[in-house]
């Protein structure tokens, strides 16, 4: 075997990290494809292998090198493959990957992926002639550059294909790249940049273009999506945004991910209530139930300020949800200042938290500051809260039982590719069981009858992925409900 010759290369991206990094992932193969590149099923049948990285937390990063200890392996029979590291931790510690796994190629920042096809070309032409040799000639960087609206444009502004896409109906666009908040444990205003949005316009003829190949599901993306428009020097920038997109024709569903509660303003929770597509679901990480912690993190809000956000909100949208991330363990934190979270998501009564046990960043304020809860402390405090929130998850969904809820089907999860999953307006997540009949394992208890138990009659045989459907909820877990289709 001698390499894929003057075949096109294939290349198969591992993503971690957020939703920002899918996307990327998916603008990147897109770019490849572009420039004659063709796309790999697995990293087992690939030419380039590209692993898009997340810095957010220390966690994420032992992940990716981790995996990136998998190299010499993947090589072993195919000594041309070239691996190549993009995304935030790319960013980060540049050309210091090479140092410590001096197996990869190419790094190249989350600032710098216009420059990747370039860059790829030129792995394949040193690999394909130092063989198996570990040299220091293939070893190609690029981070570090301000994007800068050009540049945005260059990354954000390629025509999507729906073949790139993880779903024909559903899609994320980004609306905004950076942050210009300064929260003082977060490593991403270092990495993405500066807070840039994107025309109004560009954004709506992208939605335009994706509604056309039949996405009816859009999820907007920002760092901090709720200061879309600010650096157009627009006011209410993401309010106008929902309505103009909300007019575009064949999209159902419009979301939105992440809000920062400083940034909520009574105009967008209006205009949220107003407009039918916009789905009311509203991720707004809190972080911290403690004012003392949440003004050392810089954020902006106290406890009272975040909870009267929530209790306008839940007057102006009717059965809005909302959701949270926390970070525990953060410097300085007490018991009494963990006390306080607990209070705040007994009282919130968020639809889902996200809990993370506190990592320093580098070049962070944080950083500089003692990292002085034990882990053992905070991964009692991560324990804890997880089951706080799993209490009142349990409860929210347990008063669902009974009733008539719609959503958008998604498909089979990975977990139960037996069952179709879909998502409600309000983002609960559920399974469609088959319609109750005798002989079939309804309840909750056991695996519920398959597509060949129920003699033809269950749900995914009438309806597809994409579409939207009606169904009453039978049961629920703290993580999801369980529902059968009801009407035609
Ligand atoms: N340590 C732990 N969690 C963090 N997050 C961000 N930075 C850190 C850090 N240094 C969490 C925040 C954020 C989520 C994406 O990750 O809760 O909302
Ligand atoms: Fe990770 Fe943040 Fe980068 Fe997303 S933006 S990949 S969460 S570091």
């Amino acid at each position: 075997m001698n390499g894929p010759g003057d075949k096109a290369p294939k290349v198969y991206i591992e993503t971690f990290g957020c939703q920002m990094n899918k996307l990327d992932s998916e603008l990147l193969m897109t770019k490849l494809l572009d420039e004659g590149f063709i796309q790999g099923s697995s990293a087992g049948e690939a030419d380039v292998i590209l692993f898009n990285t997340c810095s957010v937390r220390k966690h994420a990063e032992e992940r990716v090198y981790s995996r990136l200890g998998s190299i010499s392996r993947i090589r072993r029979g195919r000594p041309w493959v070239v691996v190549g590291v993009v995304g935030c931790m790319a960013e980060k510690d540049r050309a210091g990957i090479f140092e410590r796994v001096p197996q990869v190629d190419v790094v190249c920042g989350v600032r710098g992926h216009d420059s990747l096809p370039g860059l790829l070309h030129r792995a394949i032409a040193a690999r394909r002639d130092i063989g198996n040799e570990p040299s220091g000639s293939t070893r190609l960087c690029a981070a570090g550059r301000d994007p800068g609206a050009p540049a945005i444009a260059a990354v954000y502004g390629v025509s999507r294909r729906p073949e790139c896409r993880p779903s024909p109906f559903q899609a994320y666009v980004m609306a905004m790249t950076g942050c210009a908040c300064k929260c003082a444990y977060c490593v991403v205003p270092a990495l993405r940049g500066a807070e840039a949005s994107r025309p109004v316009d560009e954004v709506l003829n992208e939605i335009r273009a994706l509604a056309r190949q039949g996405c009816v599901e859009v999820t907007l993306l920002g760092q901090n999506i709720t200061a879309y428009g600010r650096s157009l020097g627009l006011k209410d920038g993401l309010a106008d945004l929902f309505r103009k997109i909300n007019d575009i024709d064949g999209l159902r569903r419009i979301r939105f991910v992440t809000s920062h509660p400083a940034f909520m303003t009574r105009r967008l929770l209006e205009t949220i209530a107003d407009l039918e597509k916009i789905c009311p679901y509203i991720h707004a990480p809190a972080q911290s139930g403690s004012d003392r912690i949440l003004a050392r993190m810089g954020r902006g809000y106290t406890a009272k300020d975040y909870m009267e956000l929530l209790e306008s909100a839940r007057c102006i949208i009717p059965g809005v949800e909302f959701a949270s991330d926390f970070i525990v363990g953060f410097p300085g934190e007490d018991e009494a200042d963990f006390e306080r979270t607990v209070d705040l998501v007994r009282q919130a009564r968020f639809l889902n938290s996200y809990i993370f046990k506190y990592s320093a960043r580098p070049s962070t304020r944080a950083a500089d500051w003692p990292d002085d809860v034990p882990l053992r402390r905070k991964e009692e405090r991560n324990t804890r809260l997880l089951k706080e929130q799993a209490t009142v998850s349990a409860e929210k969904h347990a008063a669902l039982v009974g009733s008539e809820m719609e959503i958008l089907l998604e498909g089979p999860s990975r977990r139960t590719p037996h069952l179709p999953t879909g998502r409600t307006r309000f983002n609960h997540i559920v399974f469609v069981e088959p319609v109750s009949q005798a002989g079939l394992a309804m309840g909750g208890r056991g695996r519920p009858g398959g597509l060949e138990d129920c003699g033809g009659r269950h749900p995914a045989e009438s309806a597809r992925p994409g579409q939207i459907v009606r169904v009453r909820i039978k049961h629920v877990t703290p993580l999801a409900l369980y529902g059968e289709p009801v009407g035609g």
